[in-house]
């Protein structure tokens, strides 16, 4: 079945051609992208949606969230809005409740946590394991995790247990634990900070990841300046996550690679942590994404919104920087050319807002102004009456 999305006042593409189109249609055919361009030239299709003038973008891809848990962390966050600061040691919280947890209330929280995502205009989403942190945990979590979000990635090197000594552990994160979960992923991270995984640590887990054929991601320069960035672009990471706190050579090392600093302003903001400095990586041509970091102690948000309008107002971005680091950013970032981006043969994922144009994300934050989305095709919010 095949539908023609019309009368579009704004269309984001993100394709190098089409760019911007005003006055635009787009045809989605089962799950792909069939036709784009100027409504005016539109093909019939079997059905047909008339935005009135709404502005149009490719789905949110949000490249970073942590969905795989139970519990909740709201003293923490409150002790921390009194001043307290963000450690790693609060993740040991999560993963105690989320051992605790079966795994048809792990689901629940799953498929909740994404629907949220999904009806706010994200349409590609990446969770990963990590409040798990035994075989047996971290197995589950990520075949859990697989039922509901299109990329799944291995953190196992989260946090060292309490009571577990780093070194053996770093030995079943990078060897028994790795084993029995790569099957299920397309993904390994490392949590390379003070508190967590050091550097050595952090490269062997990485490495072995990578001889077993995982695609590499890195947690980094969160909490303060560290090995994580340089790691990450000298093991040819997809992306480092955070970047916080970047020296002059990380920004040059980033800008000099194919790895995408993944930026998580919500994170930063909930942390009480600087924003990071877009504007300095862009200028120095990195790719940057944005994503929610969507998890229950530092970032318990699913908004991509929330995070486009903080870039936009906060941190130096322009809307269309903002949006294509949350859209193409974010597809980068997972190393995929078939989501973020509207042309024919791209996944069928669109997102209409309830606005003329998409400046509105940052012109009216914190406005729900999703009005329709498709998710690989099918109608995940139908066009609100
Ligand atoms: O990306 N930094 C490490 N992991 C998460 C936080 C997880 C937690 O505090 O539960 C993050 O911010």
């Amino acid at each position: 079945m095949s539908v023609l999305v019309t009368n579009l006042g704004e269309l984001t593409t993100n394709d190098p051609e089409l760019g911007v189109v005003s006055d635009a249609a787009v045809v989605l055919d089962g799950d792909r992208v069939a036709w784009v361009g100027k409504a005016k030239g539109a093909p019939e299709a079997d059905s047909r949606v008339d935005a009135e003038g709404r502005a149009g973008l490719p789905g949110w891809v949000d490249s970073h969230t942590h969905l795989v848990f139970a519990g909740d962390r709201t003293a923490e966050f409150g002790a921390r809005m009194a001043g307290e600061p963000y450690t790693a040691g609060g993740i040991a919280v999560t993963v105690a409740a989320t051992r605790a947890a079966g795994d048809d209330q792990l689901r629940a929280g799953l498929r909740k946590h994404v629907a949220e995502a999904v009806a706010q205009g994200t349409t590609c989403i990446e969770t990963k394991t990590g409040y798990g942190l035994t075989v047996a945990d971290e197995v589950r979590s990520a075949r859990l995790a697989a039922e509901f979000a299109d990329e799944v990635t291995y953190l196992g090197a989260h946090l060292v247990p309490p009571g577990a000594d780093p070194d053996e552990y770093t030995d079943l994160a990078a060897g028994e634990m790795l084993d029995a979960v790569a099957p299920h992923v397309r993904w390994a991270d490392v949590f390379c900070e003070t508190g967590a995984f050091d550097e050595a640590q952090s490269r062997r887990v990485l490495k072995a990841a990578a001889a077993r054929g995982l695609g590499l991601r890195v947690h980094g320069n969160q909490l303060g300046p560290g090995p994580g960035v340089r790691l990450a672009v000298e093991l040819g990471a997809a992306s480092v996550d955070h970047c916080t706190h970047l020296t002059e050579s990380d920004v040059d090392a980033l800008a000099g690679s194919d790895t995408v600093a993944t930026l998580l302003p919500a994170c930063d903001l909930s942390t009480r942590q600087p924003l990071p400095d877009a504007r300095r990586l862009l200028d120095a041509g990195a790719t940057i994404a944005l994503a929610s970091n969507c998890n229950p102690g530092s970032s318990y948000t699913s908004s991509m919104a929330f995070c486009v309008a903080t870039a936009v107002l906060q941190m130096r971005l322009s809307v269309p920087e903002a949006i294509r680091a949350a859209t193409l950013g974010g597809a980068q970032a997972l190393r995929r050319t078939d989501v973020g981006i509207l042309r024919p043969g791209a996944r069928a994922d669109l997102h209409l807002l309830d606005a003329p144009s998409a400046t509105h994300l940052a012109y009216r934050p914190g406005i729900p102004l999703t009005w329709a989305v498709w998710r690989s095709g099918s109608p995940a919010r139908p066009p609100r009456g």
